[in-house]
């Protein structure tokens, strides 16, 4: 409307009248600089800018932006950009946009804005100003040592956490102060008896022989001129802690820690205080702390102000310092692990001896903030479990060696309330033992924490069930995606294996930006990368030297793949593609006939499918073949045109051998399961009438199987969106709403606040499944996700213009339900899809964000009963007709809000 009314004031202009100046329709928000507000303690040396463009108007489009960087904020408000001035640049780029300007030096922190022009050349005028600060970038700005315990007996028992300090006088008015910290370990930082952060376990878990990460800190309003004091506590966390069955010490001895402070005075003048042998340290309240043991803390130990100045540590030891080593010390690129919520028991029940089971309702992974009062000595046993047994007791048989316990002996003065430092426990249950008294509901909270990765994804639909699905997948996904994508929280595994990863990636970039998450993740897995090329089966990798387990190893291609399909981030793709290549040419090198045999020993197979066995050489030439096909994708997005063609003739080699050795003349494919189908399908591998025969294969498989699954791990996550993109939606809603065994809703029967690792970890018929391997948030069947998202809700992406540049907006309603919607933030902003069935019409209100188009598919069976905003669709502002598509007209649009309305599509009952 407001585009007619200026094109008409345009129209009656008199003649010779200058052309008015089109009017602002737009402002700039969400300034970002490699996913981040502005960030502090950047290593990446040309950084990406984005921002988000607010718009009143339909179909607002960049067409040019003006970024300028400045050394200083007056430089920056009087438009001299000292560091760069891109000038106009005519572009519809808003996110990734890469620094282009004067190199920058560690510590330099920058201000910088941006001004765009939208396509009838109207400006947005400039946006307010961001910074970013660089970190330490060169091993020669860092003066610190590593500092612990000196003199440590036994380092393969867990000992008391070293607490470290040092008083030191700031001795004129201060500008500002950072912090550069890390640990081999995990650390607590303080300053004048106050947390440095919220942030937990940093400095985040690396192969600390090949990686360590750093922490960047303004700790400016901590510090006062004179006396101050720098405290901090350092755990074994995956250091030197026990990880998974390898023991303790995978990586080193004893927990230590590294801290650089750095004063900035108003003077000018500046000055350093590094973690070195001049600390004091001294054991604590904490008596021992380990991530999958839980954590001994006794409160009759703490040291009131022991890191405030004037604190007496005359009876403390000096720290042992060790030089800082080569190991490289990066900054943390990924959102640290923080306490994201708070639980409240739903109910307490006491047990015959003495104990008291709280219920916190949820599957969660955190720990237990424990409230109590009673005498100095008195202990309280904190224990955790997922589930309970038929007699009410905990059930803990399934966390095998893992002890996850907390222990907590009391001070006796008065309430005390203990959280544990340096642990995290997967459960639902909580237990006490030694209590004092009779405790209430209020003795116990479920402190939540993961990787803080922001949310973007709220589905909902007309179903209940379909909506706790959907609840435990998020769950499944806050819980394991703790600092590394795991695949459980609770047992003593707890690893970053890839299978589960890669199958899970492209549900969990639906529901949080996982982009800073899985940047950092995929540097663990090049990390991890054997000599040969094979990507491990777990990164980082552990003692277990395996790799190249088909479909686990090819995480490392399809990591980046998804990560560049949902944000549109090619850095990702660049920065691995080396280590891409020789993942490939791992497997190439070892299998001249083209099907992945060798070099594929540790075959998991479809893992933890049901009444099914897919041949593990099938599966593994469908990988084989589905990340050679990334391979020329990423070479073709790179623009290296050699690799494009090599890979492409790969693929095509193995897309042969695939047919010549596993389909038969009928179509059939050697197992003959629903995962043999599947894959193929989803990789491209079969021609058109093999795809028609496959297709059918399938549905006759599901019919055998009663309509029901029998995928594992690898089947699972591509077996809806196949069943829709051959037309089977109808068989798709059957799978998802079905409660019967196996099923995701047989395990919401059955009381599931979270994915489980097996369709039968528990069935009526036969109770627990073996305790060896059976855990109650696993997140890998969750994979369904997608489909609902995509599929149900109808938002996905297109891969020829990724992240959400051009949306593919596609619901196909059916399975029961009335309604369906989604709300995804995308890096442009909220992308949009309500749909509801009313009287015979689908009803569909639609957002896209500013600077992106949409292809819409209205399902419909009558295209020309399409209305959006209660018009013809064809003659809707903004709006333009595409065609029709079996059961769809197709319509594209630029950003703004629309309601579509339509007459019911005919297979909405039919799905
Ligand atoms: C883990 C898995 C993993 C698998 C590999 C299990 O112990 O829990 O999720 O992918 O091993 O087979």
């Amino acid at each position: 409307m407001l585009r007619e009314l200026m094109l008409a004031a345009i129209i009656a202009l008199p003649a010779g009248a200058q052309a008015a100046k089109p009017v602002r329709t737009m402002t700039l928000t969400d300034l970002q600089c490699e996913y981040q507000q502005n960030p502090l303690g950047l290593d990446v040396h040309k950084p990406r800018l984005g921002w988000k463009l607010v718009s009143t108007r339909r179909d607002e489009r960049q067409s040019a932006y003006h970024v300028v960087v400045a050394s200083d904020e007056a430089k920056l408000l009087a438009g001299k950009g000292d560091l760069w001035d891109s000038g106009k640049v005519a572009s519809d780029e808003s996110v990734h946009v890469v620094y282009a300007g004067a190199p920058l030096k560690s510590r330099q922190r920058v201000w910088w804005r941006v001004r765009v022009w939208d396509d009838r050349g109207a400006d947005s005028g400039w946006s307010a100003p961001a910074t970013w600060e660089m970190g330490l970038l060169d091993r020669s700005d860092w003066r610190a040592k590593w500092i612990g315990r000196a003199n440590v007996e036994d380092h393969k028992i867990a000992g008391p956490c070293p607490y470290l300090r040092k008083g030191f006088e700031a001795a004129k008015p201060i500008a500002q102060a950072r912090i550069y910290a890390s640990a081999l370990g995990v650390y607590q930082l303080f300053l004048n008896g106050k947390r440095v952060s919220d942030d937990v376990f940093r400095p985040g878990w690396t192969d600390y022989r090949k990686r360590i990460q750093y922490q960047t800190y303004d700790v400016t309003a901590l510090l006062h001129q004179g006396a101050n004091a720098i405290g901090m506590t350092v755990g074994d966390g995956w250091y030197c802690g026990h990880i998974a069955w390898a023991g303790r010490n995978c990586y080193g001895p004893v927990p230590q820690g590294l801290a650089e402070l750095r004063i900035d005075y108003k003077d000018g003048t500046s000055e350093t205080i590094v973690s070195d042998e001049t600390w004091k340290e001294s054991a604590g309240p904490i008596l021992m702390s380990d991530m999958l043991e839980g954590e001994d803390y006794d409160a009759r130990k703490e040291m009131t102000g022991w890191s405030a100045p004037g604190f007496d540590d005359s009876a403390w030891h000096s720290a042992e310092a060790q030089p800082i080593g080569d190991v490289p010390l990066v900054a943390q690129y990924d959102q640290p692990v923080r306490r994201t919520g708070l639980l409240h028991p739903i109910t307490v029940s006491e047990k015959p001896q003495g104990s008291y089971i709280f219920d916190l309702g949820q599957n969660m992974v955190g720990w237990a903030r424990l409230k109590v009062s009673g005498q100095a000595g008195q202990q309280v046993r904190i224990r955790y479990a997922e589930v309970l047994n038929p007699d009410g007791t905990i059930y803990t048989t399934n966390l095998r060696k893992a002890r996850a316990t907390d222990n907590y002996t009391l001070s006796g003065k008065g309430e005390e309330v203990y959280e544990p430092s340096f642990t995290f426990h997967g459960f639902r249950y909580v237990e006490l033992t030694g209590y004092p008294g009779t405790p209430g509901k209020d003795a116990v909270e479920g402190v939540v924490a993961h990787t803080d990765a922001p949310h973007t994804n709220d589905f909902e639909c007309s179903s209940p069930m379909v909506n706790q699905i959907q609840h435990n997948i998020v769950w499944g996904q806050k819980g394991n995606y703790l600092e590394v994508p795991t695949d459980c929280p609770q047992r003593d595994e707890r690893l970053g294996w890839m299978g589960d990863a890669q199958i899970f990636v492209r549900t969990g970039a639906f529901n949080m930006n996982i982009a800073r998450f899985m940047t950092k993740w995929t540097r663990d897995m090049e990390d991890a990368q054997s000599h040969e090329g094979g990507y491990s089966d777990v990164s980082p990798r552990m003692a277990d030297p395996a790799d190249g387990a088909p479909a686990w190893a090819d995480a490392g291609m399809i990591v980046p793949w998804t990560i560049y399909l949902h944000y549109g981030d090619k850095r990702i793709l660049e920065t691995h593609y080396d280590s891409m290549k020789r993942y490939i040419g791992f497997i190439d090198s070892a299998n001249p006939d083209h099907r992945w045999i060798h070099r594929s020993s540790h075959n998991f197979g479809d893992w933890l499918s049901i009444h099914a066995n897919t041949p593990p050489d099938v599966l593994a030439t469908a990988y084989f073949a589905y990340s050679t096909w990334i391979m020329q994708q990423t070479a073709r997005v790179l623009g290296r045109e050699d690799d494009t063609n090599k890979y492409r003739d790969l693929y095509m080699s193995i897309w042969d051998a695939f047919n010549q050795h596993y389909v038969d003349a009928d179509g059939k494919i050697t197992g003959d399961t629903q995962t043999c189908y599947v894959l193929p399908l989803a990789f491209g591998l079969l021609n058109e009438k093999r795809q028609a025969q496959a297709v059918e294969h399938l549905a006759r498989n599901l019919e055998q199987h009663e309509w029901l699954l029998s995928t594992g791990f690898v089947g699972t996550g591509y077996l809806l969106p196949i069943l829709s993109r051959y037309g089977r939606t109808d068989v798709a809603y059957r799978l998802l709403n079905n409660d019967r065994f196996p099923s995701w809703g047989y395990e919401i029967k059955n009381g599931a606040t979270t994915i489980w690792e097996r369709w039968d970890g528990w069935t009526t018929e036969k109770g627990f499944q073996d305790p060896g391997m059976n855990s109650f948030n696993h997140y890998a069947f969750g994979a369904v996700g997608e489909w609902m998202y995509h599929t149900v809700a109808g938002i996905d992406i297109d891969p020829e213009h990724p992240g959400f540049k051009h949306i593919v907006m596609r619901p196909q309603p059916g399975g029961g339900l009335s309604w369906a919607k989604d709300t995804y933030h995308s890096l442009y902003g909220p992308i949009i899809s309500n749909w509801k069935l009313v009287s015979g019409r689908f009803e569909w209100a639609v957002a896209v964000p500013p600077n992106t188009t949409a292809t819409v598919y209205v399902p419909t069976s009558d295209a020309s009963s399409v209305t959006e905003g209660g018009k013809p669709a064809a003659h809707a502002e903004g709006v333009r007709f595409a065609g029709h598509e079996s059961g769809f007209a197709v319509y594209k649009i630029g950003s703004g809000h629309y309601t579509f309305s339509a007459a019911e599509p005919a297979h909405a009952a039919a799905n």
